[in-house]
């Protein structure tokens, strides 16, 4: 259940087989190669080099490992460039973003198309039956670096192209944007300009059908990918690596594309991506905070239909994050433990070797900078090896009790009109996930539409476009449901629904919202009821024909139920949150209660897992069987018992 990311082409040929052999000994059954390494093995147009990956991959399957091919994408080479700039991608502001690092290709790029799928059929004709090769990972981070919106001539032909194909004519266009507002009707396709330089803001209508564009190119390009692979290697599966807090395309439809999906896990380093309080961010410098892995186990586990992998596990300090500390001793085995525990098939470290030049000579890896000898995050990955093999194979994962529905067009459609500055949807539905976990339910993070079948309590931190899919299955279900602010506020064209929100949710909520108002910092209302606490940065009010639970101290309905289905009309405080969520585990009939700051917990069918973020020992009941740990669970401390 343990993996490596390897890079042959680093290190000289004599040292590959003590590697290989030295990650078996280390209990590391898969190694994943190749993913940047297009100028090794091609250093000139067509001519190939192949010589040395062929040993690399006999070296490794020789040693017992299996081998994860990763295709070369994400490092277009330089005599490529040379030969076709326009594969590089052009930046908000018109500037082409240059060679010197990576990600430097636009996924409308034709050439760029072309010449993925020569590089891809290549390699996969090559390797795609080796005995050694198990997998394949398309590319590497699509999106990384801010990859994913590009502006330049190719991006305009192709969304024109796009366009053409969703709205057949113009008017029907103009319709959908309200372009008569501002003048901004057209008549021809090619007179639609991409939504940057303008003088004030552009349509938000342009720039959610921009993104989906953008986003609709990444599958498109991920499945030309997959469909080479599936082509030249039968019984391999393929995957790709995905990232923390990033949410720049639709990930579910990626997602389809795969066997199983699989992500980057850098803990620490995604501390600085979130929006915490200066507080949090130094209580949890060296630990990350408690749900930050957790959350994106659960939701790469939804996208990847059941299953998922880390393909990137931290293995110490990075070198990408403002600060880049050394974790606390022991959270490199307590992460391992963690996504192990939400369900991964396999965590596999980033890297095997810190590098000592480029780029990342300051990211750790399991081995010291160029030497075969073993970093503090090596001899913890080393231990969690002994460990599996004491415990043998782990259960099966289970469906939780609690859904959580997480959108990425929430997620554009709130930042294109955020209304307060601080309207922020990943931070909504993150302290929505930390606030049930803190009371020790399991989550599943669901995508809007699928079946709800099975779950007791529902969270939809917001979703402004609710499909008919959506709507139906949130009819359909028996569960307590919990929508939050600006839930149905949109239609699919971004505009305000008829009838006003929440559209197609009024009658399943009968509610009807008249008005929204943002908060400054520091600006709040009090909320009182049977849930109690404030309103911070998002107030609504409305029409209710349902029940009111809850008031604002002004008189109006803060949170509101019809039969099992609630509507909280606020971004809410702790207290709001915590309440509001006691009140409806109630109802789902769902145990619940509030564990010790750092301490958390996960099932994994027959298992039970604690683990302790923390500063703060804690005591185990004592009615458990351990197979794992000590009672007394320490600080950074991982137990596991049989329930
Ligand atoms: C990931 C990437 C790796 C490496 C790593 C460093 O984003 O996939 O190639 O750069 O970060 O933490």
């Amino acid at each position: 259940m343990l993996g490596v990311c390897y890079y042959p082409e680093h290190w000289p040929e004599t040292m590959w087989a003590e590697d290989a052999r030295r990650m078996v000994a280390l209990g590391i059954s898969h190694v994943r190669i190749g993913e940047f390494a297009w100028s090794r093995i091609e250093p000139r147009r067509d001519a190939f080099d192949w010589g040395w990956l062929d040993r690399a991959l006999n070296v490794l399957g020789n040693a017992g490992l299996k081998v994860v091919l990763g295709t070369p994408t994400a490092t277009p080479p330089k005599w490529l460039m040379d030969e076709h700039p326009d594969i590089a991608p052009i930046d908000e502001e018109g500037r082409p973003r240059g060679f010197g690092s990576r990600r430097h290709y636009t996924f409308s790029s034709q050439t760029y198309w072309r010449e993925s799928a020569r590089i891809v059929e290549a390699i996969a004709r090559r390797y795609g039956e080796h005995p050694a090769v198990v997998g394949w990972q398309t590319d590497n981070e699509y999106g990384c670096h801010d990859t994913i919106m590009s502006w330049g001539a190719e991006d305009l032909r192709a969304f024109r192209q796009w366009l053409r194909r969703t709205y057949q004519s113009t008017d029907q266009l103009n319709e959908a944007w309200g372009s008569v507002f501002w003048s901004m009707e057209v008549t021809e396709f090619d007179q639609v300009s991409l939504p940057n330089l303008t003088v004030t803001e552009t349509n938000p209508a342009t720039r959610l059908d921009f993104r989906r564009f953008q986003s609709q190119q990444v599958a498109a390009y991920d499945r030309m990918q997959c469909d080479i692979i599936r082509a030249h290697s039968p019984g391999r599966w393929t995957t790709t690596n995905m990232m923390g807090f990033f949410t720049e395309f639709d990930h579910w439809p990626v997602g389809e594309n795969h066997d199983f999906v699989s992500w980057d896990s850098y803990p620490i380093g995604f501390v600085e991506r979130f929006p915490f309080s200066e507080d949090e961010r130094n209580r949890w410098a060296t630990t990350s905070h408690p749900d930050i892995a957790p959350f994106h186990h659960d939701l790469y586990r939804g996208i990847g239909g059941g299953r998922f992998w880390v393909m990137e596990q931290q293995p110490g300090p990075v070198n990408w994050a403002p600060w880049n500390p050394v974790p606390k001793p022991g959270m490199v085995r307590l992460w391992t433990w963690e996504a192990l525990a939400h369900g991964a098939d396999v965590v596999s470290y980033f890297r095997w070797r810190q590098m000592p030049a480029a780029q990342e000579q300051m990211h750790a890896g399991l081995n010291l900078p160029g030497l075969q000898e073993l970093s503090v995050g090596g001899r913890e990955a080393e231990s969690v090896g002994r460990e599996l093999a004491g415990l043998g194979a782990l259960p099966p994962n289970e469906q939780a009790s609690v859904a959580l529905v997480f959108d990425y067009e929430a997620q554009w459609v709130l930042d294109i009109q955020r209304q307060g500055a601080d309207f922020r949807y990943f931070e909504l539905a993150f302290r929505w996930y930390e606030a049930v976990r803190t009371i020790g339910l399991d989550v599943d993070i669901v995508r809007p539409g699928q079946s709800l079948e099975g779950y007791r309590l529902v969270l939809v931190p917001s979703l402004p476009t609710v499909s008919d899919a959506a709507e139906q299955a949130f009819r359909d279900s028996s569960a307590v449901v919990l929508y939050g602010p600006r839930t149905g506020s949109k239609t699919r064209h971004f505009s305000i629904p008829d009838q006003l929100p929440p559209g197609a949710l009024r009658d399943l909520l009968g509610i009807r919202i008249t008005e929204v108002s943002s908060l400054r910092p520091g600006l709040s209302e009090a909320v009182d009821g049977l849930v109690s606490g404030a309103a911070i940065r998002w107030v609504e009010h409305m029409d209710v024909a349902s029940t009111a639970l809850a008031h604002f101290a002004d008189g109006h309905c803060a949170l509101a139920a019809n039969g099992r289905h609630h509507y909280l009309a606020a971004w809410p405080d702790a207290r709001l949150l915590s309440t509001t969520l006691e009140l409806l585990c109630k109802r789902a009939d769902l145990k619940a209660h509030a564990l010790p700051p750092g301490i958390r917990m996960r099932r994994r069918g027959s298992l039970h897992f604690a683990f302790n973020y923390g500063a703060e020992s804690w005591e185990i009941p004592n009615d458990v069987e351990l197979v794992l740990g000590e009672r007394i669970l320490a600080p950074q401390g991982v137990a596991i018992w049989r329930v």
